[in-house]
């Protein structure tokens, strides 16, 4: 049962590691891998038994993206030294090859192979489709199973995080010519908990490191580096970025569509990484984002059921156009989080902690301030005492749509720090406090038009999830969640969307339920809009 999971989940926490312990390992095992395109018809063992001389292989994989490609992950970095050694610079004929020996291999058979051998298994990188997502859920039995399946589906899978760091890790082999101490961390939903196969990979070039020098006191002697001065912390970040831009574009193997997009609030370099299929977004001096990465890890570990309806909401904002791979007007899947964990926070008993609670059960060893912005969390998961609360994903679902629809945005704030609604200090449509900086709203960008469709898509879902029709089971038709997704009646939202979902087949039961919820729906929300 669900209960029996929670508890089961809360014991577990005693033995999690920390945040930073888990970025560290998954670093450190990039370092020791190498990514090699390959045939696709490849004899795995031979492949594996050529390596092999070079060291003992931890682990591999394969997958397909343009074309054949394997992680190998070596036990020893003295496995990547002798590899080396090894390959060569390929001649090129009526061109030329800039001559940068990367960890981006190409594995070359000589004559043409035989099949004769058993293909290996290639392991998938992107998410499953909008029409294998419902036959998934069809198959459920509850909302709740229901919920469960679609993350499972969603996240990110060990080898796509291990290619995420991988891919991290060759940038840095760039960054590090001018740089040798820094490090390329990715944050947001690489590493948050919430990441959904095919979500972007943002990085921070991390230049802590370099100010690490030991401090000896001693005669009053010292030495000092002497360097080159900029205007602003900001306009240094922006010549750091805009070179290591120009590096990536010209001499990093399989990175292709780098454009400098510096004079963004948060400048950063934006390219495409083609051998793994990645969006990539390369930021610096950003430490603020890695907590807030860390912040949503943390939600997301205390307790099962966060992330899965945070994989709900998102996937419900995300087909009714609530959200978009396009910067604009619309709310982003960050803000949607924040919007989740302050639901949960209001509950009763409270699901989850403030952020405050979470200060306050920190140690020594936490503390944490940036740029003024006091960031300190408690890294110990096992300091935190949740409070019994049983609700199912269905119950919260349905009430998390019933306390959006119903939220007086107009006047109030949602603020995780005290987990309790603020008067809002502007008029902005939506706001939502920033967690570390919070002078900072980080829904500004929405608009009014925006937050109208978000809340009006809260009262129609709050009312599907009452109705029988959709709640009972059927085999025929979309049911439970699986009805959420079908093309809204009351909101305009989604014409593109709405236009190609016309195309697929809907059994005539579910297309006649609609028309009448089109009815019906309308008058309950007018209803509840009024009260
Ligand atoms: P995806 O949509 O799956 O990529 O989710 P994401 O969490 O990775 O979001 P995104 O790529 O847009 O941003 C990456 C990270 O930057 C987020 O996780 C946040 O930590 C941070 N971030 C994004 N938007 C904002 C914002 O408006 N304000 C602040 N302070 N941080 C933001
Ligand atoms: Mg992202």
């Amino acid at each position: 049962t669900l209960a029996e999971k929670i508890t089961e989940r809360i014991s577990e926490r005693i033995f999690c590691k920390t945040f930073q312990a888990i970025q560290e390992e998954r670093r450190e095992q990039a370092e020791r891998s190498v990514l090699i395109s390959c045939p696709s018809k490849i004899n795995e063992k031979k492949f594996l038994d050529y390596l092999s001389k070079h060291g003992t292989i931890n682990k591999h994989f394969f997958y397909n993206s343009y074309g054949a490609y394997a992680v190998v992950e070596f036990s020893s970095r003295e496995s990547i030294a002798s590899l080396k050694e090894s390959i060569n610079i390929p001649a090129v004929e009526h061109e030329a090859a800039v001559p940068f020996k990367s960890r981006l291999l190409s594995f070359k058979w000589p004559g043409s192979q035989s099949s004769s051998h058993p293909m290996p298994k290639f392991k998938v990188q992107s998410p499953p489709s909008i029409n294998e997502i419902n036959q998934l859920l069809s198959e459920k039995d509850s909302i709740d199973e229901q919920l469960q399946c679609l993350t499972e589906a969603l996240e990110l899978t060990e080898e796509n995080v291990s290619l995420r760091f991988l891919v991290c890790s060759l940038l840095r082999d760039i960054t590090g010519a001018y740089f040798p101490e820094c490090i390329i961390r990715p944050f947001g939903s690489t590493v948050n908990s919430f990441g959904k196969l095919g979500c972007d990979v943002d990085m921070i070039l991390d230049l802590e490191g370099i100010y690490a020098t030991s401090q000896k006191k001693g005669s009053g002697l010292s030495l000092e580096y002497q360097v080159k001065r900029g205007a602003s912390e900001r306009a240094v970040t922006q010549s750091i970025l805009s070179v290591i831009g120009k590096c990536v574009d010209q001499f990093g193997p399989g990175c292709v569509g780098v454009q400098n997009i510096l004079q963004a609030r948060c400048p950063l370099v934006r390219f495409s990484h083609q051998p793994s299929g990645f969006q990539c977004d390369l930021t610096a001096n950003n430490r603020v984002a890695m907590k807030s990465s860390e912040l949503l890890f943390l939600y997301g570990q205390l307790d099962p059921r966060v992330r899965h309806l945070v994989f709900g909401v998102r996937c419900w904002a995300r087909v009714h156009s609530i959200t978009s791979s396009i910067p604009g007007a619309w709310i982003t899947n960050f803000s949607l989080t924040v919007m989740v964990v302050f639901f949960l926070q209001q509950r009763n008993p409270p699901i989850l902690p403030t952020l405050d609670r979470l200060k306050e059960l920190a140690g020594p060893s936490d503390k944490c301030v940036i740029e003024g912005n006091d960031c300190t969390i408690v890294s110990d998961l096992s300091k935190i005492t949740l409070q019994q609360n049983t609700d199912t994903l269905e119950k919260l679902l349905q009430e998390f749509f019933e306390f959006y629809g119903n939220f007086p945005f107009n006047k109030a704030s949602i603020n995780i720090r005290k987990g309790k609604e603020q008067t809002k200090p502007e008029t902005t449509a939506l706001y939502i406090q920033n967690p570390f900086e919070t002078t900072l709203n980080i829904s500004k960008n929405v608009n009014a038009t925006q937050l109208e469709r978000f809340v009006a898509l809260c009262r129609e879902s709050a009312w599907l999830l009452q109705q029988k029709e959709i709640l009972n089971r059927s085999s025929d038709s979309p049911w439970g969640f699986a009805a959420l997704l079908l093309p809204s009646v009351t909101s305009g939202a989604g014409v593109k969307s709405r236009r190609k979902r016309k195309l697929e087949p809907a059994s005539s039961r579910i297309k006649n339920l609609l028309d009448s919820l089109k009815i019906k729906g309308g008058e309950t929300v007018a209803k509840k809009g009024s009260a």
